[in-house]
């Protein structure tokens, strides 16, 4: 395999890297070159295996200011393998090159809003059954024998950010609460960071703000169904949770051109266009995989109609297997359908499943013949047939590589910026507009580890 690897850096260190230094680092380790290495011979192995790594070669901007990132390769990647949402997976997402980072946003008990992947999954995603006190206070605390179900809305903030976070796992209710919360978890991913003196934080909506602000990358929260009967309490609406989400942005001082608000539930969506600054970029996450073609045209039209331009489905939805095509995949009917109603497509999720590309991300390529490395060849397929905006990744170098590689734009217009318009832009935190055309590669908040193999690179 020819690739020639400069290594610009030669320690990261995560644990050492302050703030400011995420800024500067990318680092996507050896799991791309994996992935490289197990793809079909072809083309398209070919133009990603003599990609030249040099420090000229790569100006990579996924910041909103216009600094030209480079990439620098180190062997740490391991280190990178954290509980999801927590401020430790944010700062491995940003270091893996992530453009923009997604913080999935939940209410608590006081209507705080926080990130978390749902509302009642502090259970898997917490040490919460290993806190008496505290899982008191569960909708269902843990007993030996019973089913556990502790929600944010079961606790004050403080509550909250008193837990640490774990990798999403749980062990048979049979044995004790340490048992149940410690283990679990699947072989192709890690506890290695779920334990010790760091205790993974929670971060408060807010403060991923300020987090993935100081990374210089962008926004992407997605507001989560309430699992309790809304309006909470009986006066708290889901506008009102809907409301409150943007108003983080606004606070904050955020550009809307930053923000991907996202929501499975159209109604948001529909709610930021009509009342948010935020309408622009609104993506509806389409959870309804069973539609046939005709409903999913019709609804396609009806969000155009009501002003939504990004529509996000799951990417198997977007590619037919087709043993005839240049890569065994081609755009869906589902595609045509989003075009004819002038939708841009945001896709979830790469990386999220273990070895083997079967299972659910993978029904619509079922009779393929695949092997680890069509990870990468259904993002080529993404990215230049089906023509997507981004794509969500657990595992942001594998986009950061591949964008890289094919020099996907992350900005557009970003070489024609004079240090004027940076100073400008970092003193207000402006945008620069140029989103519109550009194409940003996201990473899902929730990290995990895919089995890194060193290869011979
Ligand atoms: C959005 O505005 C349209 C037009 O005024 C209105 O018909 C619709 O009910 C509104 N929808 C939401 C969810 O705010």
């Amino acid at each position: 395999m020819k690739l020639s690897v400069a290594i610009l850096l030669s320690t990261v260190s995560l644990a050492s890297a302050e703030d400011a230094a995420l800024r500067d680092i990318i680092s996507i380790g050896t799991r791309p070159y994996y992935l490289v290495e197990e793809m079909k011979d072809g083309e398209l192995k070919n133009a990603l295996s003599e990609i030249d790594f040099r420090r000229s070669d790569l100006s990579f901007v996924s910041s909103s200011t216009n600094d030209d990132r480079y990439l620098p390769l180190t062997s740490c990647s391991a280190c990178m393998q954290y509980p999801e949402h927590t401020v430790e997976s944010y700062k491995a997402a940003a270091l893996m090159g992530a453009g923009i980072i997604e913080c999935d946003v939940t209410f608590t008990k006081d209507r705080e809003l926080v990130c978390r992947h749902a509302q009642c999954d502090l259970h898997t995603t917490t040490d919460v059954v290993t806190r008496p006190e505290l899982n008191a206070k569960c909708t269902t605390p843990f007993e030996t024998g019973v089913e556990p179900k502790c929600c944010s809305s079961d606790f004050t903030l403080e509550e909250i950010q008193s837990l640490c976070g774990k990798m999403d796992s749980k062990n048979s209710v049979d044995g004790t609460a340490e048992e149940y919360a410690f283990g679990g978890t699947a072989d192709w991913r890690t506890d290695l960071y779920s334990h010790g003196s760091t205790c993974p934080k929670i971060p408060t909506h807010a403060e991923s703000i300020e987090l993935i602000k100081s990374f210089g990358a962008k926004f992407t929260p997605e507001l989560k169904s309430p699992d309790v009967e809304m309006p909470y309490e009986g006066d708290y609406t889901q506008e009102m949770y809907a409301q409150q989400m943007a108003d983080d942005y606004v606070k904050a001082g955020i550009d809307p051109s930053h923000v991907w608000l996202q929501s499975f539930n159209s109604d948001d969506v529909i709610y930021w266009v009509n009342n948010t600054d935020f309408g622009d970029q609104a993506v509806a996450l389409d959870g309804e995989y069973e539609m046939p073609e005709e409903e999913f045209k019709a609804w396609h039209k009806m969000l155009a109609d009501a002003g939504v331009k990004i529509v996000a489905p799951p990417m198997w939805r977007l590619v037919d297997h087709d043993p005839n095509s240049d890569h065994g995949m081609v755009p869906s009917a589902y595609v045509a359908s989003t075009k004819e109603n002038g939708l841009d497509i945001i896709t979830w999720t790469l990386e999220r499943t273990g070895p083997g590309l079967d299972g659910w991300y993978w029904q619509t390529t079922a009779d393929m013949e695949k092997t680890e490395g069509d990870r990468l060849t259904l993002l080529h397929v993404l990215n230049e047939d089906v023509g997507v905006l981004g794509v969500f990744s657990d595992w942001p170098a594998t986009t950061t590589f591949y964008a890289n590689c094919m020099k996907v734009a992350m900005h557009d217009d970003h070489h024609a910026h004079t240090e004027a318009d940076v100073e400008e832009e970092e003193a207000t935190d402006g945008s620069d507009a140029s989103a519109s055309g550009s194409r940003y590669l996201m990473a899902a908040g929730r990290l995990v580890n895919l089995g890194l193999r060193m290869v011979g690179i």
